[in-house]
C-alpha cells in the first residue's frame, strides 16, 4: 500500500478485530505468528511516521515510556464497597431488608454473578474511546493507570460501533486479573530467571497493574471482567442483566459465570453450582456477588454508609486452615534456585492434607516476618501451592527462631550466592546433584525424551550412588547396575534399559526440549527444528540467527546462544551422540499447497473462514490477514473487503471461492 496512512488505519482496524476475536469472543481468526506479524508491521510505520500515532492505537498494547509517578483521579461516583454475607442465612436477611425497604413482598429478580478475586478499575469511554482509566484507591481518589490498563489485550480502546450506540460517556467498572494458568507460567519464568514469584494470582495482577513502566504490564497477561458502571451519560441501563448484554456488544467483557435468579431459592442453588465448579474455573474466584437486577430498584434502595444496599457480597469458605511451622528447609530447584519451604503440622484444607508450603524467597519470609515454630494461617487457592498467609502473632512463645539462608547448598556443599537487585539465592555448583535430579527428571519426562520407567524415586538413587553425574550417564548404565538398586527387579532394569534405547531415535525438537535450555518449551523446540533443520546448525546459531525465527525474540535466542556455548553443555551433547542419540529430523511431508501463503476476503459459502484455514494449513499452506508481495492468493468470497482491490494493483493471482475448493480436493 503505497499510503502509510491508510496502511496504518487499515491495520489498527485488522488488529483490533482480533483482539475483540480473541480476546473477547475466544474466537481466533489468526495465529499467534500472525497477530505478531500485523502489530510489529504497525509499530514500523508509527515508528517511521510517528505524527500518524495516535491514542487509540492498538501498538500501544505493547505499553509506552515510564511515568515518574501516577497522577490521582477523582471518580465522579465513588467506587463503594460490599457487604458481606457469609453463609445463607445472611443472605435471607438481605432479602428481607431489602423487601421492607421496598416494602413488598414479591420475589425480587437478582443478577448474580461470581466475585472474581482481582482488582477493581474504572474504564472511562467517552464518545467510544477508552480516555482515562484508574485504580479504586480509597473509593474518592484513585491513580491514574491508563497507560497500564491500555495494554490489557480485552480492553478495548475504541468500543465497537453497533446498531446500539454506546452512551456518550461511559463509565465501566470491573475486575483485572490474571487467570491461572498465566499465573503458574509467570511464575514459573520468574523462578527459572531468579525473580521473586507471587504468591497469588491477585497479587500477581497487583503488581502488575502499579508499574510504572507500562512495558512491563504489557508483558503480563492481565485480562478483565467488567461488572458495574460509574457515571453513564446520554444512555441508560434499565437493569445489571441487560448491562451485561450490552457491553459484550461493544466488545468488553461481562463476568463470565451468572445467572438471573428471581427469588433466594434460584440465588442458593446457582451459589451450589458455582461453588462446585470453582477449582475447574480458569480464574480465582472468592464468592459470589448478589444484585438487584433492576435499576430503578437499585435506585431506589440506594446505598448506606460505603456500601450499595441492593448488592452484597456472598464469600465462599475460604480454604484456609491454621498450624504450625515445624520447620524451613531450602530446596534447590533445576536452575540452582534454593527455595525456602516451611514443613507444617499436616492439616486438611479443603479435602486436601497439607503438608508443606513454599516460602518462596527471604524477601517473603522478611515481610511477613515467619519464623520457625510460627502458628500460621495456611491458604490453598485453586491449584497454587499453599502458602502462608500470616504469622499469628498472638501464638509466639519467643521460643520462634528466624530462618537463615546457608552460605552452602544443602545438597553439594558448594557456595550460595545472591546476584545483586534479585531476590533468589542460587547455588553455583555445576554439576550440584540437586540440579542433576531435576535435570534427569525433566529429560525423561513424557514431553522430552518419555524414557517410561525414569521415576523420581530411581534418579534419586542414580544421582545418590553417583552412577549418574550427566544426562549422557544414563545411556551407560547396565542391568547389573540398575538391578543392584532398590525396588528394581530384573525385568524392571530391562524395561529401563528397553526404554532408555528407544528414546536414542527421539526427535530433533523432542531431544532439544530435554536439554532443560531456559525458555525452550516443546513450542519453542519445534520452531528452532523446523527453522534450522539439524542439530549442527542449531548449536552454531548466533543470537543474530536466532531471533530470524519466526516467535523467538531476543531474551529467548540469548539464553539458547548462552547455552549451547557453554563447553560443558557441548560435552554432554557430544557425550549423548556417542551414545547412539540421533537427534533425528523428520521429513516433512510436503502438501500441495506448501509454501503458499492465503488471504481470504468476503464470506465463504461451502465453510467458515477457520476452517478454510485449516484446511490450507493441512495441504501445508499458510493463511495470513494483509494481502503482500508475498502473498501467493487471495481467495474472494462474497462482498470482498479492500484486499481485493490491493490485490489487483500488486498483481496478486485470485482465486474464487470454488477455485479454492478444487485446489484443496486436489490436495
Ligand atoms: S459489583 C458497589 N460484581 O468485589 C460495588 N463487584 O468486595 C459493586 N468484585 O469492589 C461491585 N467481582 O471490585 C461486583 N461480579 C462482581 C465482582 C465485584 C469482584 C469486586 C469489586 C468490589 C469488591 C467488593
Amino acid at each position: 500500500m503505497a499510503n502509510p496512512a491508510e496502511e496504518i488505519a487499515q491495520l489498527r482496524k485488522e488488529l483490533e478485530t482480533h483482539n475483540y476475536q480473541y480476546h473477547v469472543l475466544d474466537n481466533p481468526l489468526v495465529s499467534d505468528a500472525e497477530y505478531d506479524r500485523l502489530f510489529r508491521r504497525l509499530v514500523e510505520l508509527e515508528k517511521e511516521f510517528p505524527d500518524l500515532l495516535t491514542p487509540d492505537s492498538p501498538s500501544l498494547k505493547v505499553g509506552a515510556p515510564p511515568l515518574e509517578k501516577f497522577t490521582t483521579v477523582q471518580h465522579s461516583v465513588p467506587m463503594l464497597s460490599l457487604n458481606n454475607a457469609m453463609d445463607g442465612e445472611e443472605l435471607k436477611e438481605f432479602e428481607e431488608r431489602i423487601q421492607r425497604f421496598l416494602k413488598h413482598s414479591e420475589p425480587i429478580e437478582y443478577a448474580v454473578e461470581a466475585k472474581i478475586d482481582g482488582l477493581a478499575v474504572e474504564l472511562v469511554y467517552i464518545d467510544g474511546k477508552f480516555t482515562v482509566g484508574s485504580t479504586r484507591g480509597d473509593g474518592i481518589n484513585g491513580e491514574d493507570i491508563t497507560l497500564n490498563l491500555k495494554t490489557i489485550r480485552s480492553i478495548p480502546l475504541t468500543l465497537r460501533p453497533t446498531d446500539d450506540k454506546p452512551p456518550q460517556r461511559l463509565e465501566v467498572r470491573g475486575e483485572v486479573f490474571l487467570g491461572r494458568a498465566a499465573f503458574q507460567k509467570m511464575n514459573r519464568e520468574r523462578d527459572e530467571e531468579g525473580e521473586p514469584v507471587f504468591a497469588n494470582p491477585r497479587n500477581a495482577a497487583a503488581g502488575s497493574l502499579k508499574q510504572l513502566d507500562s512495558t512491563i504490564t504489557a508483558k503480563r497477561p492481565l485480562d478483565i471482567f467488567c461488572h458495574g458502571v460509574g457515571s453513564v451519560e446520554g444512555g441508560v441501563f434499565a437493569s445489571h442483566w441487560e448491562f451485561r448484554q450490552r457491553i459484550h456488544g461493544w466488545g468488553l467483557k461481562p463476568v463470565p459465570r451468572g445467572k438471573r435468579c428471581r427469588g433466594l431459592e434460584e440465588v442458593l442453588s446457582f451459589r451450589d453450582e458455582v461453588e462446585a465448579e470453582r477449582d475447574n474455573l480458569p480464574y480465582e474466584i472468592d464468592g459470589l456477588v448478589v444484585k438487584v437486577n433492576d435499576a430503578e430498584l437499585q435506585q431506589r434502595l440506594g446505598q448506606i454508609a460505603r456500601s450499595p444496599r441492593w448488592a452484597i457480597a456472598y464469600k465462599f469458605k475460604p480454604r484456609q486452615a491454621t498450624t504450625r511451622i515445624l520447620d524451613i528447609v531450602a530446596q534447590v530447584g533445576r536452575t540452582g534456585t534454593l527455595t525456602p519451604v516451611a514443613s507444617l503440622e499436616a492439616v486438611p484444607i479443603g479435602g486436601v492434607i497439607v503438608k508443606s508450603a513454599s516460602l518462596h524467597n527471604m524477601d517473603e519470609i522478611g515481610r511477613k516476618d515467619i519464623r520457625i515454630g510460627d502458628t500460621i494461617v495456611v491458604e490453598r487457592a485453586g491449584d497454587v501451592i499453599p502458602y502462608v498467609v500470616k504469622v499469628v502473632e498472638e501464638k509466639r512463645t519467643g521460643e520462634e527462631k528466624p530462618f537463615i539462608m546457608p552460605e552452602r547448598c544443602p545438597v553439594c556443599g558448594s557456595e550460595v550466592f545472591r546476584e545483586e537487585g534479585e531476590a533468589a539465592y542460587r547455588c553455583v555448583g555445576i554439576s550440584c546433584p540437586a540440579k542433576l535430579k531435576e535435570s534427569l527428571k525433566f529429560f525423561g519426562s513424557r514431553t522430552a525424551m518419555d524414557i517410561e520407567g525414569l521415576g523420581e524415586k530411581l534418579i534419586e538413587q542414580l544421582v545418590d550412588r553417583e552412577l549418574v553425574k550427566d544426562l549422557a550417564d544414563l545411556y551407560s548404565l547396565s542391568k547389573e547396575q540398575l538391578a543392584d538398586l532398590e525396588r528394581m527387579a530384573e525385568k524392571s532394569a530391562q524395561n529401563l534399559l528397553d526404554a532408555l534405547e528407544r528414546s536414542k531415535s527421539a526427535t530433533l525438537p523432542r531431544c532439544l526440549t530435554a536439554l532443560g535450555i531456559r525458555h525452550v518449551g516443546e513450542a519453542t523446540a519445534k520452531l528452532l527444528a523446523e527453522h534450522f533443520g539439524e542439530l549442527e546448525k542449531v548449536l552454531e546459531a548466533t543470537e543474530e540467527q536466532l531471533v530470524e525465527v519466526r516467535e523467538i525474540g531476543p531474551e529467548v535466542a540469548k539464553s539458547i546462544a548462552r547455552f549451547f556455548q557453554q563447553e560443558s553443555n557441548r560435552q554432554v551433547i557430544e557425550k549423548l551422540r556417542n551414545a547412539g542419540l540421533q537427534f533425528r529430523v523428520e521429513k516433512k511431508k510436503a502438501g500441495t499447497l506448501t509454501g503458499a501463503t492465503f488471504v481470504l476476503t468476503g464470506g465463504l459459502d461451502a465453510m467458515s473462514r477457520p476452517e478454510a484455514q485449516k484446511r490450507i494449513e493441512a495441504l501445508g499452506g499458510r493463511v495470513s490477514s494483509s494481502v503482500s508481495r508475498n502473498t501467493t492468493y487471495v481467495v474472494a468470497g462474497a462482498d470482498p473487503g479492500t484486499k481485493l482491490k490491493k490485490a489487483q494493483e500488486l498483481g496478486v493471482k485470485i482465486l474464487s471461492e470454488e477455485e479454492l475448493l478444487e485446489l484443496l480436493q486436489a490436495g
